[in-house]
């Protein structure tokens, strides 16, 4: 990966080392749904670790509203960022400021600290000079192992970064280079999951570029109600209308297929273990909601695979996280897999909760190639210049 600094381009021992992870890992209810992130970002801690530096973590979680929220501490990553990396890890209340620095200052070589959530701080988002000057005081070095948020100009990954020394760490690396692929065509992009206006902007660049999309998941009503479908009391976003017309005329001509649902399963709300029911897109009663595609659709969509070469997949196609409503997306997931067993297709997916519902289908190890990223994945596929990325570049 000679095109970046990498951490084989510094001395690290003695060092203070500001390295920027993504530990923004689904919850459900408060428990912890998949540690995939976690277990990716270890190798960089201890590879660190080893070699005799002082390491400060650093990482936003959730999406609080720019001022502490317990519910979105960070100390709730600490014990499995501790057991993934198999060292003794302290935390600090705060990321800036007398808390982190006397947690910086107590270091030895090879230590750890943790400090809290980025986003308890309103420059964080906003790229604030004076909050990345705080950060940058801490460390000597910057690492960035975060490619998952490396789309995002924040404070923590484009501030910093062009105050301090800034590297690229082993999974940034790794992630580099798997996406710095070109994609054999044709290529099917299934989409779903939340974020829906950070991946509307998204497809509007990617259609041009992909032979089918395929949408399920929260982002689909909005499409099947800008069509006419009445999706009952299911969640949409009416004010994204427009932008789906913009986003199907320029498929339409750049000749990319998008395929919607033709059958759903559906509730009457989205509570575990609730009665449910299969039926037509469009017969879908008032009072119910769409929670997952239904059998048919897998079907149209593994259809349309066997015609192509590159899967991009990113979020799950139902509400995954609460059963039974992860069914087609664990179904479509295991076709992928078998698919990509007998080389009939290459797989690349990525997000955080697209991970977690690989990670229980139990494929992940069989797609061909499964980042940690959602957002910053699919940017970079677009052919994006990432905000986070460009310091690291070597001049
Ligand atoms: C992600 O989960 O995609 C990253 O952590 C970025 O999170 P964000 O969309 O809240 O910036």
């Amino acid at each position: 990966m000679s095109n970046y600094r990498t951490l084989d381009d510094i001395k690290v021992k003695g060092k203070r080392v500001l390295l920027r992870l993504d530990l923004n890992i689904p919850m459900n209810n408060g428990f912890i749904k998949d540690v995939t992130r976690i277990k990716r970002a270890a190798p960089t801690i201890v590879e660190l670790s080893n070699n005799g530096a002082k390491i400060i973590i650093i990482s936003h979680y959730g999406r609080p509203k720019k001022k502490p929220d317990p519910q979105l501490s960070l100390k709730t990553i600490l014990e499995p960022l501790v057991k993934a990396t198999g060292r003794q890890i302290n935390f600090a209340h705060d990321c800036i400021g007398v808390a982190a620095e006397n947690a910086v200052a107590n270091l030895s070589e090879g230590e750890i600290v943790l400090l809290e959530n980025l986003r308890f701080h309103n420059g964080e988002q906003t790229n604030d000079i004076n909050f990345a000057l705080n950060l940058a005081k801490l460390a000597d070095i910057y690492v960035n192992d975060a490619f998952s948020v490396s789309h995002r100009a924040h404070a923590s990954i484009k501030g910093v970064a062009h105050i301090l020394p800034a590297f690229a760490g082993r999974l940034m690396e790794a992630e580099l280079n798997a996406l710095n692929c070109t994609l054999l065509g044709p290529v099917i992009v299934v989409i779903g999951g939340d974020k829906v206006s950070t991946k509307l902007n998204i497809l509007i660049n990617l259609v041009s570029q992909v032979e089918v999309l395929a949408i399920g998941g929260c982002m689909a009503n909005t499409f099947l109600s800008a069509n006419g479908v009445d999706i009952g009391k299911s969640l949409a976003e009416p004010e994204l209308i427009n932008m789906v017309y913009e986003i199907q005329a320029k498929a339409k001509a750049a000749n990319c297929d998008i395929l919607l649902a033709i059958d759903a399963i559906i509730a009457d709300a989205l509570v575990p273990d609730i009665k449910t029911k299969t039926v037509d897109i469009l017969k879908i009663p008032s009072n119910k909601m769409i929670l997952d595609i239904g059998p048919k659709t897998v079907d149209v969509i593994t259809r349309r695979l066997e015609r192509c070469k590159t899967l991009i997949w990113n979020g799950p196609l139902g509400a995954y996280e609460i059963k039974p409503f992860d069914k087609n997306t664990i179904a479509l997931a295991k076709t992928v897999a078998e698919m990509t067993d007998r080389g009939q297709i290459i797989s690349i997916a990525g997000g955080g909760n697209t991970m977690a519902a690989l990670a229980e289908a139990k494929v992940i190890d069989r797609f061909s190639y499964v980042s940690t990223a959602g957002g910053a994945f699919l940017e970079r596929l677009e052919g994006k210049e990432l905000p986070g990325i460009i310091p690291l570049k070597a001049n």
